[in-house]
């Protein structure tokens, strides 16, 4: 029998993350302003889900945080400002989007707005379009990181790319644990909304809604008037290079919807939504049937439910309306068949591991 060497100690170094963990507070928010504007790069809780901050004019910081995540460089990142004051600075803030922000600022709302000439924003962060994202989160954890930082910063969900986004810090450690570039990780609990922001493009003469997600669509038109709905209901596929289509949000093992709670399969287990839901394998994303609720288990109950041994997750119907398009969104995209995103991963891995 071979004895149990310990590994030598000066190779234990590389295996650990290199990023710190820090509870939520005033100095905690002090200290991630600082490692912001010194370059560096910072996970932190909004009320959507947690973002993967870095200042948004400094191109190294950003380059950083595509190369963290595996994120194809085309894709732009939303850029988190204070308030509207701020966003104005960098985007031509027209009186649809004042309108808009006075509703739902801060926020889970994100515009896309024209960019001004001398905005301080790295072209990197909007992979060089003449529109930025901008956002006024409304967690007052992000809140003062932004007031700390002095800077917009761009911040893309704090996930591998083509994961399910994190709902509470431990998702944010798991998937970066043996990764080189983070910095600090703000531990804020859990996301409240817990599905990502909704973005409605303003920079051309009507508005269409790019992403359904934390407010709902049918409050925006109220505001505004009727959105167009963009391609596939989201998420912008025209800065998506052609033939890249991709799983978003996927567990890594099959997830069908639309599935009544009779009809699962053997090995499947259920994620349901209401009262009169089955007991057995299953978890259920809000037992009263509220949407709000819903929302903020979604990403937690789908990493919950992505297992060993258990070969697939099917999901009950939920109502189509308010945050309930955000979660069909999120779950339609993960249950993209895997033919469309490259085949089938190679290895179960809950945490994401997996390249798709
Ligand atoms: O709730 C949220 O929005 C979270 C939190 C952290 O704020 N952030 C988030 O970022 O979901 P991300 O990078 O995972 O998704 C942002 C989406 C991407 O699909 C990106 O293509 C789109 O916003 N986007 C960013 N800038 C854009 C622009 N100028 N025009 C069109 N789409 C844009
Ligand atoms: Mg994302």
């Amino acid at each position: 029998m071979t004895t149990n060497t310990p590994k030598s100690p000066d190779k234990l170094p590389d295996e650990l993350p290199d990023f710190k963990v820090l509870e939520a507070s005033d100095l905690a928010a002090r200290e991630a302003g600082r490692v912001i504007r010194e370059g560096g790069m910072v996970a932190f809780p909004t009320e959507t889900v947690y973002g993967l901050g870095a200042d948004a004019s400094n191109e190294t910081a950003l380059g950083a945080i595509f190369k963290i995540k595996g994120r194809p460089q085309f894709n732009p990142l939303i850029i988190h400002v204070e308030d509207e004051v701020q966003a104005a600075r960098i985007v031509e803030f027209d009186e649809r989007a004042q309108a808009l922000a006075l509703a739902f600022w801060p926020g889970a709302l994100t515009m896309v707005l024209k960019r001004k000439a001398d905005a301080n924003i790295s072209p990197l962060a909007t992979a060089g379009l003449d529109t930025i994202a901008v956002r006024a989160p409304a967690n007052t954890v992000a809140q003062a990181l932004l007031r700390e930082a002095a800077t917009p910063i761009a911040a893309p969900s704090a996930n591998r790319s083509g994961y399910i986004s994190p709902t509470i810090a431990l998702h944010v450690m798991m998937q970066f644990k043996d990764r080189q570039g983070l910095n600090l990780i703000i531990d804020g609990g859990p996301c409240a909304v817990g599905v990502e922001s909704t973005i409605v493009d303003l920079s051309g003469k009507d508005p269409v809604l790019l992403r359904p997600g934390g407010v709902a669509l049918e409050d925006i038109e109220k505001v505004i008037g009727a959105l167009q709905i963009g391609k596939n209901g989201g998420e912008n596929e025209n800065v998506t290079a052609p033939g890249q289509l991709k799983t978003h949000y996927a567990p890594s093992i099959a997830l069908r919807i639309n599935v009544k709670p009779e009809e699962r399969e053997r090995g499947e287990s259920l994620l349901g939504f209401g009262p009169d839901m089955p007991r057995r394998a299953m978890l259920n994303l809000s037992p009263t049937g509220d949407l709000s609720e819903a929302a903020a288990n979604l990403f937690t109950m789908m990493r919950a439910l992505d297992m060993p041994g258990i070969r697939g997750i099917c999901v009950v119907p939920i109502p189509n309306e308010g945050i309930g398009r955000a979660i069909n969104d999120r779950l339609r995209r993960a249950a993209t068949p895997r033919s469309a995103a490259g085949g089938p991963p190679k290895f179960h891995d809950p945490i994401g591991n997996i390249e798709i």
